[in-house]
């Protein structure tokens, strides 16, 4: 009947340990709200509920009791356990909390300060220009039209009647490919063979333009680059005469350059036309008076134009007996150049986004 529990003196020892528990307890949730970080709680939550914790020893000791005294110390002591676990989960909630609002804090992008004010790009000059054009003859019922940049000598000079060793080829400053027989494959210089391309697979009436940018053997300088672009006319119907030509360039320029600017036709020769005319415009710069930049003339030659020649007719399929038509180009770069009074040429493709961004 002696057993541990019963002895008077042990229990009173181990009482004595019990007492402490209040104190194990507030010292235990003092150390737990001080933790900062999840780590250290966690060094805490070892010291508190491991192995030599008090908590341990104290569970430990309560085989030594007597049962009654046992019983209590035990509720007290898993009581105890069971607040500081509590503490120890809410601590740990709200550090875990705490130090994601701060690492989130510290990866945000702000993205309301930006170092530059973004400035929103628009597309180039030549390209306005093409749009603006294509716009006035969609307009008055045309259709626009494409073709190959890269060319067979035949679509570009034999099909508009320039045959091979004809002087007007050497006008044309040709960049040949070297690609298939000699010289007969090259990069366009002028947008007529589309010209060439719509009449072989379009039966008249046809109402067509044809911007492109086309390719010159030229040494670039303030009215010549050897990449340009055109836009190519081109009309096929009953009864076409030089009058409807006429009518419609001066109403192209009229769209284009405002009323104050107007347009004339002069004599010239280009072997796909006839007959064949320059086209130009009144000065934009000094109204038709005379200055620098039309050469004291009053006039600007912007393009060719003329009755298309029946040998054009005939090579692309179309019947001249039947038909007739005009056609005109001209490049439209220079349009622009004069509508905008750019004086050289070549700043347009500089890529210079203090001149670009003016327009
Ligand atoms: N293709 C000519 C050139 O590049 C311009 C031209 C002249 C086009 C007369 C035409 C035309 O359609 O009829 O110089």
């Amino acid at each position: 009947m002696n057993q541990p529990g019963d002895d008077p003196q042990r229990a009173e020892e181990a009482g004595s340990g019990y007492d402490r528990l209040a104190d194990v307890r507030r010292a235990g949730l003092d150390q737990i709200a001080q933790a900062a970080t999840v780590d250290e709680l966690r060094a805490v939550e070892a010291e508190l509920l491991g192995r030599s914790s008090s908590l341990a020893e104290l569970q430990k000791g309560l085989g030594s009791l007597a049962p009654e005294a046992r019983r209590e110390a035990g509720r007290a002591v898993n009581e105890a356990r069971v607040e500081l676990a509590a503490a120890l989960a809410e601590q740990r909630a709200r550090l875990v909390e705490a130090e994601r609002a701060t690492q989130l804090r510290s990866e945000r992008l702000d993205l309301t300060e930006v170092p530059y004010e973004p400035r929103r790009g628009h597309l180039h000059l030549v390209t306005q220009t093409r749009d603006e054009l294509e716009d006035v003859f969609v307009g008055m019922g045309y259709t626009v039209a494409e073709g190959p940049e890269v060319e067979t000598d035949w679509h570009n000079f034999q099909a508009l009647n320039i045959p091979v060793a004809h002087p007007a080829r050497s006008t044309q400053d040709t960049l040949f490919l070297a690609y298939g027989e000699p010289e007969s494959v090259l990069i366009r210089t002028h947008t007529s063979p589309v010209q060439v391309r719509v009449m072989q697979t379009q039966a008249p009436p046809i109402y067509s333009i044809m911007p492109g940018r086309v390719y010159r053997k030229d040494t670039p300088d303030a009215r010549h680059v050897p990449t340009f672009h055109q836009l190519e006319g081109l009309v096929i119907d009953r009864g076409i005469s030089f009058a409807d030509l006429a009518g419609t360039i001066e109403v192209f320029t009229k769209a284009y350059f405002g009323p104050d600017v107007t347009s004339r036709l002069r004599p010239a020769y280009f072997p796909f036309t006839e007959p064949s005319a320059e086209y130009e415009i009144s000065c934009v710069i000094c109204g038709g008076t005379g200055c620098r930049t039309c050469s004291g003339t009053g006039w600007i030659e912007l393009g060719g134009c003329g009755m298309v020649h029946p040998n054009v007719l005939t090579m692309c399929g179309i019947d001249p007996e039947e038909w007739s038509g005009f056609a005109f180009g001209f490049g439209f770069d220079r349009l622009a150049q004069m509508r905008h009074a750019i004086s050289d040429m070549r700043v347009l493709y500089d890529n210079d986004i203090r001149f670009v961004s003016q327009f």
